[in-house]
């Protein structure tokens, strides 16, 4: 997939800047990975772990965008492309839809190592990036953003965000009748990974209508999330929002 079939997503797109990465921007994402890591190699879902092996992410060094995606590509069809900042929903879809993952470049600072209120690179890529070598939550990742990419209603649109937040950006799964983290907000925080871990939230078997009934709040730490038990569960759900969508029942 070329980027010059992106049309809303086309004035976002952007070069990294490899080399304007000074060495301390490399020395604050080997911080930033060195505090989550050891709770993720416990925590994570194996298809977590697995996928940061398959792109290949260093420990001490900003990740090369171009590298990351020449190992993700063979495997899954997606692409982890640079972009200028947060998208706007049409553009974003748009990139979804094409198995690009619209991706920031810049770093929070040393300043800022818990929280920042956009995602930077190390949110984007060690948070999300490693997730999109798994078939099947690559697949649901592009159906999703095909999906919404075709939805103008805002309240709908509202609705399957609630789907993204618990799956994508908070997800939980069970593995060995034990909770493990692969949402991307999970694996970049370590204090909305240890809020989970250490029990301060309600976990819920995932239930679409559940996830599509309960609104997202981004000013505190959860307090309840939804376990999967495969990945199936939510493509299987994916495909059953948009029969609703479809036939606005959602
Ligand atoms: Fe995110």
């Amino acid at each position: 997939m070329k980027t010059e079939t992106l049309t809303a997503a086309a004035p976002f797109l952007i070069e990294q800047d490899y080399s304007a990465y000074t060495d301390e921007q490399h020395a604050v994402w080997a911080e930033l990975v060195g505090r989550v890591l050891p709770e993720l190699e416990k925590h994570a879902s194996r298809a977590y772990l697995d996928g940061f092996e398959v792109i290949g992410l260093q420990r001490d060094r900003l990740p090369r965008l171009a590298q990351i995606s020449a190992r993700l590509e063979p495997r899954t069809g997606w692409n982890s492309t640079p972009v200028s900042g947060f998208l706007p929903a049409p553009a974003f879809f748009e990139m979804l839809a094409a198995r690009r993952f619209p991706t920031t470049t810049w770093l929070r600072s040393r300043e800022s190592l818990e929280y920042t209120p956009e995602p930077d690179i190390f949110h984007d890529v060690f948070g999300h990036v490693p997730m999109h070598a798994h078939k099947v939550f690559a697949d649901f990742l592009e159906r999703y953003g095909q999906v919404c990419a075709s939805i103008e209603d805002e309240t709908v649109l509202e609705k399957l965000g609630r789907l993204f937040w618990y799956t994508v950006e908070f997800g939980l799964i069970r593995e060995n009748n034990e909770v493990k983290v692969y949402g991307s907000g999970l694996i970049s925080s370590h204090g909305e990974c240890m809020n989970v871990i250490e029990g301060h939230c309600a976990i819920h078997d995932f239930s679409l209508d559940e996830v599509l009934a309960t609104p997202v709040k981004v000013d505190e730490l959860h307090k309840l999330l939804f376990v999967v038990s495969s990945f199936d569960q939510i493509y299987e759900a994916m495909h059953e929002a948009e029969s609703r969508a479809r036939q606005n029942r959602l």
